[in-house]
């Protein structure tokens, strides 16, 4: 064994140590995740009973006989009828929406619970692959030799929209589940404390992910279309072959693409729907936004932790790429052959990187 590999299989154990432990953690954060939805348990947790609110008042002191004027007026009330009021606005003179029940029945209900199953069924997926599969390593170890994947303007949107995206997902959480589980912890006042700093952090910085969103979209849109490489990825993932045929990106980031494209577009559109109220949005409008604001959110979420694992622990060389602009030239041949193929044809394989990364060595490089 070359002298080289003896410290690299002590760093390789270490490594695996932790990892060991960072799955366990995330295996317990996968459980944590799941009790959530069934802590949240539907409506009763945070939503006012909903019998409670149709209890009709006693009629008056003294009434005898016929039509409580009062519980017409109630009646009414209760039906959604727009009544006459000074105030100026957009259905101002409805006091009372009926959908407004409905919407926090799903939104405390299944958006919830089905939410948070989801993530936490995903974590738990990923840390039992990660304990069963590990970090899928470069077959042949590291060339040394770099070869360009991603420009620095892909790079710069790929993490704004990343960072954006983290910072939402953390305060939209806290809003969503915050009241469940923030309120036995922090109490009142640290949880409408916690409330309030998320949701002027959510309401600022939405903007600047949609913007972000739209402009990584039409950057990484050329390379996600459909072509033979991702029937080859298939046929390469049931062992049926070994020259698969790959371009730039595999059909699995197509399919995160896409997926971060049209959910993230569907919460994009539904956010600035709620974000500016100037334009005479119903409350039955703001209600269908933020529950298809919500499916959306969760399903990116989702696929973003599969799309983070893979771009971190779960494929080694991979990460780089969107740190540095350069990938190993192993990890070019071994996961994007086709891609590879054409950037040999270019001269475009171990090139010296520019700017930050030409200063880092190559681990294993001779
Ligand atoms: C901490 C969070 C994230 C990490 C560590 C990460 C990591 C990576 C890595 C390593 C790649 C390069 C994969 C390759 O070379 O093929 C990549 C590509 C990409 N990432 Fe991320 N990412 C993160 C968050 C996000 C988010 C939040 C989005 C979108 C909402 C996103 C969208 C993309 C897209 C569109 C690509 C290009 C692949 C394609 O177009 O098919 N990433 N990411």
């Amino acid at each position: 064994m070359p002298s080289s590999q003896r410290p690299q299989r002590s760093t390789q154990a270490r490594s695996r140590r932790w990892f060991a432990a960072l799955a366990a953690v995330a295996l317990v954060a996968g459980l944590a995740i799941l009790l959530m939805g069934d802590a949240l348990g539907g409506p009763s947790v945070s939503a006012q009973a909903p019998g409670a609110a149709a209890q009709e008042p006693p009629p008056e002191e003294g009434f005898r006989g016929g039509e409580n004027p009062r519980s017409n007026y109630w009646g009414a009330v209760r039906e959604g009828q727009s009544g006459t009021t000074t105030v100026k606005g957009t259905e101002t003179g409805v006091l009372i929406q009926n959908y407004g029940e409905i919407y926090r029945q799903i939104r405390n209900g299944p958006l919830t619970t089905y939410g948070s199953w989801l993530m936490g069924l995903m974590v738990l997926g990923l840390a039992g692959f990660y304990l069963i599969k590990g970090t899928v390593r470069i077959h042949e170890g590291r060339s040394g030799r770099l070869v360009p994947r991603f420009s620095e303007l892909e790079r710069y949107l790929h993490w704004s929209v990343a960072v954006l995206f983290i910072v939402l997902t953390v305060t939209g959480l806290l809003l969503l589940f915050g009241r469940a589980f923030l309120i036995p912890v922090v109490g009142m006042s640290g949880f409408s404390a916690t409330a309030s700093v998320s949701k002027t952090l959510h309401n600022f910085l939405g903007p600047l992910f949609v913007i972000a969103l739209v402009l990584m979209i039409a950057v990484f849109i050329r390379d996600n279309f459909p072509d033979r490489g991702d029937i080859g990825w298939i046929r390469q993932l049931l062992g049926r072959t070994d020259n698969p045929q790959i371009g730039r990106f595999n059909l699995g980031e197509k399919g995160w693409f896409w997926m971060a494209a049209v959910a993230g577009l569907m919460v994009s559109i539904t956010g600035l729907i709620m974000d500016f109220t100037i334009f005479g949005q119903t409350r039955f409008v703001l209600q269908v936004s933020q529950i298809l604001h919500g499916v959306g959110a969760l399903l990116m979420i989702v696929g973003s932790f599969g799309h983070i694992y893979m771009g971190t622990i779960g494929l080694e060389g991979s990460f780089e790429g969107m740190a540095t602009g350069y990938v190993d030239e192993n990890w070019a041949k071994e996961h994007h052959d086709a891609w590879y193929e054409e950037k040999v044809r270019e001269g475009q394989v171990g090139v010296a990187p520019e700017g930050p990364a030409a200063s880092e060595p190559r681990e294993g490089a001779s």
